[in-house]
């Protein structure tokens, strides 16, 4: 990976302001120009840091410095245009690497730049970091519980007991008390999230996310014990914590049940020493959904990777790795999660059905930040059974790659971050065939669809339009109420369609 003088950028930045504060810089042309369209800090990098950059970069934030006032960000201009421009590889701020070229791109929760705001970032970095007018600021942001958690604040906080770390201890990997919730009645969560608070310094922590946190990784589950300690029902598990990592928003239709009087437990906590003394604990935050909701579809696992014969040659980029799996039942893909270990560089997840090849989704990949995508409540893939689900990971073990930490070596499957996974961890649901074609039907009608869009990931839901049946009263005797709902052609669809194909859409 290209590497930035991390010294020295900041350095530059004060340059530029210096040498453009004495009038030397811009030519003529340009500054007249900027009299009228000119970028500044106030006006158009401020709503760009509150909207990507200050849940982190804020005082008390897990990043190393706060980007909130001019003179906070200033000193690192030169540095924040190289890191924002890296956009979806390894070391890209902010931590978020789907590609905008290609697949779906509508998730929750993306804090990516557009590429305009991209263009705003260098225009200020180089013209000279104008300040503007304060005026021209959006009120600045309060940093409470709705920043702090970035799925929102949550309905319930558990929090683990703290754990000490010694500066140069060697990594601990077992498990912890289990912890109860307090939860007085069974609800069901829309979302979770787990934070580490810990009392390292961040401004003097080391520079990546794992010199910053002393839990790399909770595997977890949660369970309701009888009075004599034993195990009442079966323990639910949840999704893995892993450093860095982002909420897990669950289907809304697929909320997850946390029962009354529920334990959290773990009897896999991987602890990593930040160099100096770290005392912390996790806190993991459910937001709920209200009472009375019921869920529709169940999650479904779907054993996509390969765990076992990973091959990675030493000193060679670019070297793939491919798994697959088959769908067998109508599934609708909520999450896309790469997990891959030192190595990996970059994963592509494509959706294979019948004479449809379509890729879903291709991100960048960084070690340090470990990433899940969740798709839009409009864009989430539906794929009918039989669909094969097929990854591709893209290995880059050369020197190049700077979260490797020798790269002669040959690479294999393993748990330790010095061997490797290779595992879409995605969440899915499934859905029954009324429910599919339910989600097919509605995905038509909110994206407002005629004959001539495309819908990636969704192979079906255009086909009523693009070959309409005509649906006799005894066909529709045969078929569930989806089946015809689906199969029939609206009056608004009708008219986004050419002539010759309404009349053959035309129900009798
Ligand atoms: C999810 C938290 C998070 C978000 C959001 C985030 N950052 Fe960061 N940032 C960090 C952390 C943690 C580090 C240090 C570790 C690293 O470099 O990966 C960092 C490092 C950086 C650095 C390098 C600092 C240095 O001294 O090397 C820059 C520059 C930066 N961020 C800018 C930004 C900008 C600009 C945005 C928004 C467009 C942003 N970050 C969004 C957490 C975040």
């Amino acid at each position: 990976m290209l590497k930035l003088p991390h010294r020295s950028a900041p350095a530059l930045g004060w340059a530029i302001k210096l040498v453009a504060a004495a009038g030397f810089v811009l030519p003529l042309s340009v500054s007249a120009q900027s009299a009228t369209e000119e970028v500044t800090f106030h006006k158009d990098i401020t709503p760009i840091l509150q909207r990507s950059c200050q849940s982190c970069h804020r005082p008390e934030g897990v990043a190393p410095m706060s980007l909130v006032s001019y003179d906070d960000v200033v000193p690192y201009a030169g540095l924040i245009e190289y890191r924002t421009h890296l956009r979806d590889r390894a070391g890209a701020m902010p931590p978020w690497y789907a590609e905008k070229d290609v697949g779906i791109q509508e998730y929750k929760q993306d804090p990516s730049l557009s590429d305009e705001e991209l263009a705003k970032i260098s225009t200020w970095a180089r013209n000279g970091v104008p300040e503007g007018d304060m005026a021209d600021a959006p009120a600045p942001l309060d940093f409470d519980d709705t920043t702090r958690w970035s799925a929102g604040a949550p309905d319930l906080i558990v929090r683990t007991q703290d754990i000490t770390v010694e500066g140069q201890a060697p990594d601990w990997w077992g498990d912890i008390p289990s912890i109860p919730t307090g939860l007085k009645e069974d609800r069901y969560v829309k979302s979770v999230e787990i934070r580490e608070v810990n009392d390292l310094d961040m401004v003097a922590a080391g520079g990546t996310v794992g010199g910053r946190n002393i839990v790399h990784h909770m595997i977890w589950s949660t369970q309701v014990f009888n009075d004599d300690g034993t195990a009442e029902g079966i323990q639910v598990p949840w999704p893995v914590h892993e450093i860095a990592r982002n909420p897990d928003i669950f289907d809304q239709d697929g909320g997850r049940l946390l029962r009354a009087n529920s334990h959290v437990v773990s009897n896999s906590v991987h602890l990593h020493a930040t160099g100096v003394d770290t005392t912390g604990h996790l806190e993991i935050g459910f937001r709920f959904h209200p009472v009375g909701y019921e869920p529709k579809y169940r999650p479904v696992s779907i054993g996509l990777g390969n765990g076992v014969d990973i091959s990675i040659t030493g000193n060679e980029d670019n070297q793939q790795l491919h798994a697959y799996a088959v769908l067998e039942q109508p599934t609708k893909i909520v999450t896309f999660e790469p997990h891959l270990h030192a190595p990996g560089e970059r994963m592509c997840l494509e959706a294979i059905w019948g004479y449809t090849v379509e890729t879903l989704s291709c991100v960048g990949y960084d070690h340090n930040w470990v990433r899940g995508y969740t798709y839009d409540e409009n864009s989430a893939p539906l794929l009918p059974e039989g669909t094969v689900l097929h990854i591709t990971g893209y290995m880059n073990n050369t020197e190049t790659n700077s979260n490797v930490p020798d790269s002669r070596n040959w690479q294999g499957s393993g748990n330790r971050s010095v061997t490797n996974m290779f595992i879409d961890l995605g969440m899915r649901v499934a859905m029954t065939e009324d429910q599919f074609l339910e989600e097919m039907t509605n995905r038509r009608k909110n994206l407002d669809l005629g004959p001539n869009d495309h819908v990636i990931g969704c192979p079906l839901c255009l086909a009523p339009l693009v070959a309409p049946i005509e649906l006799t009263e005894e066909d529709k005797e045969e078929m569930s109420e989806a089946m015809i709902n689906y199969l029939t052609v609206t009056d608004d669809e009708k008219e986004k369609m050419p002539a010759a194909m309404v009349s053959r859409a035309e129900v009798q």
